[in-house]
């Protein structure tokens, strides 16, 4: 080629970085792995192997070992040897051994980054400056939290074992935010990577032993995701951390119901990209750039869905257009090239036969006319114009470099049309206008918001999302405390079953005066409601004398109570004072009706008139307490290394069913519906089944203290009956069930609807009087979410 035709092209030339020390690796191991177990590579179970293959150029990589059962036990057994000396090490020890990780990373930068760059496709500069580099940082930044651990979370203690199951759309990376936050807090952990990626977790595992770190407490097994399923079923395990697609994270929480083990699913999204037109267009060009053609668009928290305002859009589109052309895409490991290879010839099918559909269904195709490698796995830029919301690619996640684009006309239908999307990972909002970007913000389902910015990570901001895009974070304080439990609630036993109510009496019934007949009705709407059913049902005393009745609630009930709290959704934008105001006020009314609440706690339950009383007094300081906590729990401001900030805001959840136990039947009511209300969240809650009358009385305090109609809304029955209807409810965000093991499996079963977060008790009775175990952030931390709205300035 002459100097003459480099000058009118103005092209790059290829720059292809050295691969031999990584091929010197695969080689070192002939291209055969086991599974790295106990600080070593060990002997297979099976034999059997899966093929790794480089997208690149479809050829054979290396061949890594499909772990079955043996291979599985054999690590957690690791990993449960390692786990109480892990421990035991304290802080300090653990943030040498994370620092030495960091370091470790840092000194094999360049292995790591060309390793990654052949197994996953990824260009070698999105590896080398991104991957790479975050990966240390994250354990730098974890090992800062090792050392802290005594004194930021001295209430609380390890996890223990812990399974982890990995994607392959960032092999290392994933790696380094499942691992770091774990091992810092003193958990071992069983890591299972992607079949398609697996080779930088072995290289790491390697590297890592070689580095110090004790034997056992990283494992590393291989295999497919029938491996990874029997690492989610191993009694042995704690707690599984997942990050994958949808579906995987559905079998997952249906297999780990009711089993004890703690759960973090990071699944997938179709996040919107949202451009105003006050936006700096050419800023926001390169955004979706850096939005959906990064890594081949083969990220969960991708901006896929571009929503443009109608008077830009057409400027856009060929603003656009004009720097798809500019992109360049080809071989992984050349340093000039923007896109690599997609993972896998399935996946690129699956490109394909998406956006086959979209044209289909009426969305004009823009690709970047630059050529494609022939041979392997590449996909072109992407743009699909003039798409339907309701259409497939609109719809779906297509984890690949398409972007689809639709317009909106005002901000309100920005938001709605954002929020059209059964995930909600993250966002992206582009205006100069700052009170315009920060008044979206916040309305938008997601847990991460970026503004005038897209795909920022560190390891000090939460990453995480809500509805099917799953639940828990990592990163940052929030992410820490996914792998801790708190002190208070390890020593909980079994809840003792209650005896059986004698039959009702008819002792004392005779020709007196009756008193007047009251049946509590439910409490929906800010209303005193009868049943659907009209059935009532008996409320006994300990001795079976008739106290009262309650209504008997059904399936239609709890959904008229939830769309009663869907539609008092103001009350999560009521200022935190106002909150707080109500909350004092209640326990003002509550305190003016003490008399007549303890009597009542007193015929309910058999307990003395002094521990009545002690429950209702209990009760009223709790409500000062939430009353107290609504204006202090408050979100905090991340400082990323990047000119900006990440603003750590504490949500409310939404609409959330809580089921209350027996025992305490008025504090144990009030410990779990404070701190929700107090969060901005609305409750459909089901009172004690055996002692309702304690809730029902409370309807008239709520009535004289300003809650506003739907905030909290009670309804009584069959309470396991109700549970099961309030899981299966996809209108309800989270649902809470303290009681029986066996309503706390099925809340956790079919809560996969939805994916709705759960907090369960297993049947573990927890003191309502001890306030460290039942009252403030133990609790408080499942009434909100943590958004992070990440805000760069500067030019
Ligand atoms: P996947 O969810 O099947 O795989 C993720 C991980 O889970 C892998 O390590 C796999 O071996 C394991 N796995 C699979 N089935 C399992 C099971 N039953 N029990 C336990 N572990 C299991 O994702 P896949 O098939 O690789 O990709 C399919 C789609 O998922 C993609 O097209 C994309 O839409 C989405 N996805 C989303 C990711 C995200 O980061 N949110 C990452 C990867 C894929």
């Amino acid at each position: 080629m002459s100097i003459a035709h480099y000058f009118d092209t103005m092209d790059y030339g290829s720059a292809p970085e050295a691969d031999g020390e990584a091929r010197a690796w695969l080689k070192r191991h002939e291209a055969t792995f086991g599974h790295f177990i106990a600080g070593k590579f060990a002997a297979l179970a099976s034999g059997k192997h899966l093929a790794t293959i480089e997208p690149a150029t479809g050829k054979l990589l290396a061949r890594i070992a499909q772990g079955v059962a043996a291979d599985v036990e054999a690590a957690v057994g690791a990993a449960r040897a390692a786990q109480l000396p892990w421990a035991k090490l304290g802080g300090h020890g653990r943030a040498r051994h994370l620092y030495a990780l960091a370091r470790m990373l840092q000194r094999h930068a360049r292995l790591f980054a060309v390793l990654e760059s052949i197994d996953n496709g990824k260009p070698i500069r999105e590896t080398r400056d991104l991957d790479v580099p975050l990966a240390a940082r994250h354990f730098l930044h974890h090992a800062g939290w090792a050392q802290l651990q005594e004194r930021e979370f001295a209430d609380h203690v390890p996890v223990g074992v812990i399974g982890q199951i990995i994607p392959w759309n960032f092999p290392l990376l994933m790696l380094a935010w499942k691992i770091a936050p774990a091992l810092a807090a003193g958990n071992t952990v069983v890591l299972k990577p992607a079949e398609f990626t697996s080779l930088t977790a072995l290289l790491f595992a390697e590297l890592a032993a070689d580095a110090g770190l004790p034997p056992g407490v990283l494992n590393v097994v291989t295999g497919d995701g029938a491996t990874g399923a029997l690492l989610v079923d191993n009694p042995g395990v704690d707690k599984i951390a997942f990050t994958g697609s949808t579906e995987v994270g559905r079998l997952i929480r249906q297999s780990t119901a009711g089993s004890g083990k703690s759960l973090t699913l990071e699944l997938g999204g179709k996040s919107p990209f949202i451009v105003f037109e006050d936006a700096d267009l050419d800023g926001a060009v390169e955004g979706v750039v850096d939005a959906i053609w990064f890594n081949q668009g083969q990220v969960c928290c991708a901006g896929s869905r571009l929503l443009l305002q109608e008077g830009i859009a057409e400027t856009f589109r060929r603003r656009l257009i004009r720097r798809m052309e500019t992109l360049r895409v080809g071989p992984p490991l050349d340093k000039t090239i923007d896109m690599g290879a997609v993972v896998a010839p399935v996946q690129l099918e699956r490109i394909k036969a998406l956006v086959e559909t979209g044209v289909k269904e009426g969305a004009e195709k823009y690709q970047a006319s630059g050529a494609i490698p022939a041979e392997g796995c590449f996909y072109p830029p992407t743009l699909l114009w003039n798409v339907h919301p309701s259409s497939t690619v609109a719809i779906e996640e297509i984890f690949g470099p398409v972007v689809v684009a639709m317009t909106f006309r005002t901000p309100d239908e920005a938001v709605m049309l954002a929020n059209n999307t059964r995930y909600g990972l993250a966002a992206s909002v582009w205006s100069e206008t700052i009170g315009l970007a920060l008044d979206i913000a916040p309305k938008l389902q997601a847990g991460v918001v970026w503004v005038n910015a897209t795909n920022l990570f560190d390891a000090s901001v939460g990453f995480g999302g809500c509805r099917e895009s799953g639940f828990g974070r990592e990163g940052g304080r929030e992410g820490i405390y996914e792998y801790l439990k708190p002190k208070a609630w390890s020593g909980r036993t079994a809840r003792a079953k209650l005896p059986p109510l004698p039959e009702a009496s008819t002792e004392g019934a005779g020709f007196g005066t009756p008193s007047i007949d009251r049946t509590a009705k439910l409490f929906v709407g800010g209303k005193q409601v009868r049943p659907d059913g009209n059935y009532a049902r008996a409320v006994l005393s300990p001795k079976g004398k008739p106290l009262g009745e309650v209504g008997e609630g059904n399936r239609k009930d709890i959904r008229n109570a939830v769309a009663a709290a869907r539609s008092a959704e103001a009350w999560a934008r009521a200022t935190a004072h106002n909150r707080a105001q109500i909350l004092y006020y209640l326990g003002e009314n509550l305190s003016a009706r003490s008399d007549e609440f303890a009597r009542r706690i007193g015929e309910l339950t058999g307990v003395s008139p002094a521990k009545a009383r002690a429950e209702v007094e209990a009760s009223i300081e709790r409500l000062f307490s939430y009353g107290a906590w609504a204006d202090k729990y408050e979100g905090t401001i991340h400082t990323p290394p990047l000119r900006g900030v990440a603003l750590a805001m504490h949500e409310p959840i939404g609409v959330v069913g809580v089921v209350c136990p027996d025992e305490a039947p008025l504090l144990g009511f009030i410990s779990l519906v404070a701190p929700l209300i107090a969060m901005g969240n609305r409750v459909v809650a089901v009172p004690s089944e055996r002692h309702p009358l304690a809730a029902t009385d409370f309807y008239q305090v709520l009535e004289t203290s300003d809650v506003p109609a739907g905030v909290v809304n009670i309804v009584t029955g069959e309470r396991d009956a109700l549970a099961k209807v309030l899981a299966e409810h996809d209108d309800v965000d989270a649902l809470w069930v303290f009681g029986s093991q066996e309503a706390s499996t099925m809340a956790e079963r079919l809560s996969v609807g939805n994916l709705k977060r759960t907090l369960v008790d297993h049947g573990l009775a927890l003191d309502w009087y001890d306030r460290a175990a039942s009252e403030g952030p133990i609790l408080l931390r499942h009434a909100v979410r943590v958004k992070n709205i990440w805000i760069p300035y500067g030019d």
